[in-house]
């Protein structure tokens, strides 16, 4: 029997197609192994967002193929993202991998092996318009028995001119509302408490008649000892509907994930965002209103395509109206096949997006511990996750606003929702002791 080990990188999506692929592999005979050491297929499931994720994975590889020097035998795949976006080019740089497979291909991972097995090189990169897994239950091995990623739907339709997403996962599709409730009813049992549903896109999910605020209402209806969270949204799409049913139920997390990209209505149409600021502000605006206590994230790319330091000034402005209790900040990496590595130049100096990266996060820093100031005195249910990784003394775990909290405690409360008062923070994590 051949044993495999699969190391993910990039998004959480990736996380639950590792688990997916472990689920293919091991019904049709293979072995999970958790260290690469003892692996006769290795497996990495890649992201290419930006240049620097392709970078570590092809640095990844080369310090791999040592392993191939002691043992012939060991295959090396590339699947996910890079696969899928690079193709033979990666064989090319890389004559060292013996499979590449896209993200819509793990079913044929068997036969795909088969033939590695048979010493051909294969590359299998084929999209699928309907292929969502859904019949999969993915296997979790990496888990800490708390929380789960649950995919809803895959694919992106929406084409911001920078992303490659849409090249690399293809057209939007949303899983059926029976294998997410069947999933979700396993974990429960299972007794996992918290649960992140994933998409693309999760807003525009649509199976027949069910919506994305109906889908919540189902599982926070049907599962009320689980908080659910969701991840990721376009602004586009956030409804007002949407909004209700994060109010109306307290399992479902009040924070929410809303990408912003730039605070300049130049740069957002270059980006093909579809939204002026003055209609994100609008949905913040509302989403504020119906759920006082909610937090707001985001990601910002800086130094697009003629971002001009006006532009970045807007965006720092944005920051400071807004005030994000958390951001993903990025430097704008060009990438193949889309529409700005096509039409707009990447024409901001490595030294001018440095330099604009560097004052944003600045920035967001002194916003997310001014916000943490302001939590100080209030108590909030906490689930408990883990202990902490400076003091085993202490333990941690988050707040339905997503916000991180540190407590003296012990760690068999692991898995409970406890409640912490804030009695101190530092920019990324508030600090708590326990309360009954
Ligand atoms: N360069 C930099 N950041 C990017 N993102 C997506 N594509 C790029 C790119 N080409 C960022 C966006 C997105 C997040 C997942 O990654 O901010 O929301
Ligand atoms: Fe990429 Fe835009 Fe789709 Fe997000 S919404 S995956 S940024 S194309």
């Amino acid at each position: 029997m051949k044993t495999f080990y699969i190391e993910t990188y990039g998004c959480q999506m990736n996380i639950v197609d590792s688990e997916i692929v472990t689920s293919i592999l091991l019904r049709n005979g293979y072995l999970y192994s958790d260290s690469i050491q003892n692996a006769d297929i290795i497996l990495l499931n890649t992201c290419s967002i930006r240049e620097h994720a392709e970078d570590r994975v092809k640095a990844r590889i080369r310090q791999i193929n040592s392993l191939k020097k002691s043992n012939p035998n060991i295959k090396i795949g590339i699947i996910g993202c890079m696969a899928e976006s690079l193709k033979e080019k990666l064989l090319n740089e890389l004559p060292m991998l013996d499979l590449l497979a896209g993200p819509d291909v793990y079913r044929n991972l068997p036969e795909i092996l088969s033939e590695v097995d048979r010493d051909n090189k294969i590359i299998n990169t084929m999209l699928s318009e309907d292929e969502t897994y859904s019949d999969i239950l993915p296997t979790r091995y990496d888990t800490n028995g708390i929380s789960a990623y649950v995919s809803i739907m895959r694919g992106c339709n929406n084409f911001c001119s920078y992303c490659v997403v849409p090249y690399t996962r293809g057209r939007e599709r949303s899983r059926n509302v029976e294998s997410i409730v069947d999933e979700v009813t396993s974990l429960a049992q299972q007794g996992f408490k918290e649960i992140t549903l994933l998409g693309q896109n999760v807003n525009s999910y649509n199976y027949i008649e069910t919506n994305f605020p109906l889908l919540l209402n189902i599982l926070a209806e049907q599962f009320p000892q689980i908080l659910f969270r969701f991840a990721t949204s376009h602004p586009k799409d956030l409804s007002i509907e949407l909004i209700e049913t994060i109010a109306k139920y307290q399992n479902i997390a009040k924070s929410f994930h809303l990408p912003v990209q730039s605070g300049s209505d130049a740069i957002l149409k270059k980006m093909n965002r579809k939204y002026t600021i003055d209609e994100y502000l609008e949905k913040v605006k509302l989403l504020r209103s119906a759920i006082p206590d909610i937090t707001i994230s985001t990601d910002i790319i800086c130094g697009f395509s003629g971002e001009t330091e006006d532009d970045h000034k807007q965006t720092i402005e944005l920051m400071k109206e807004v005030k994000y209790f958390f951001a993903f900040m990025f430097k704008y990496s060009e990438r193949p096949n889309t529409v700005a590595s096509r039409k707009y130049a990447d024409n901001v100096d490595e030294q001018t997006k440095t330099r604009r990266l560097n004052e944003i996060i600045d920035l967001q820093q002194k916003i997310s511990y001014e916000l943490n100031k302001q939590d100080i005195g209030k108590t909030y249910k906490v689930l408990v996750e883990g202990t902490s990784k400076k003091n085993n003394k202490e333990i941690f775990g988050r707040n339905s606003q997503n916000k991180v909290i540190v407590f003296p405690g012990d760690i068999s409360m692991k898995g409970e929702f406890v409640n912490v008062e804030v009695v101190d923070c530092t920019s990324a994590t508030l600090i708590g002791r326990l309360k009954n």
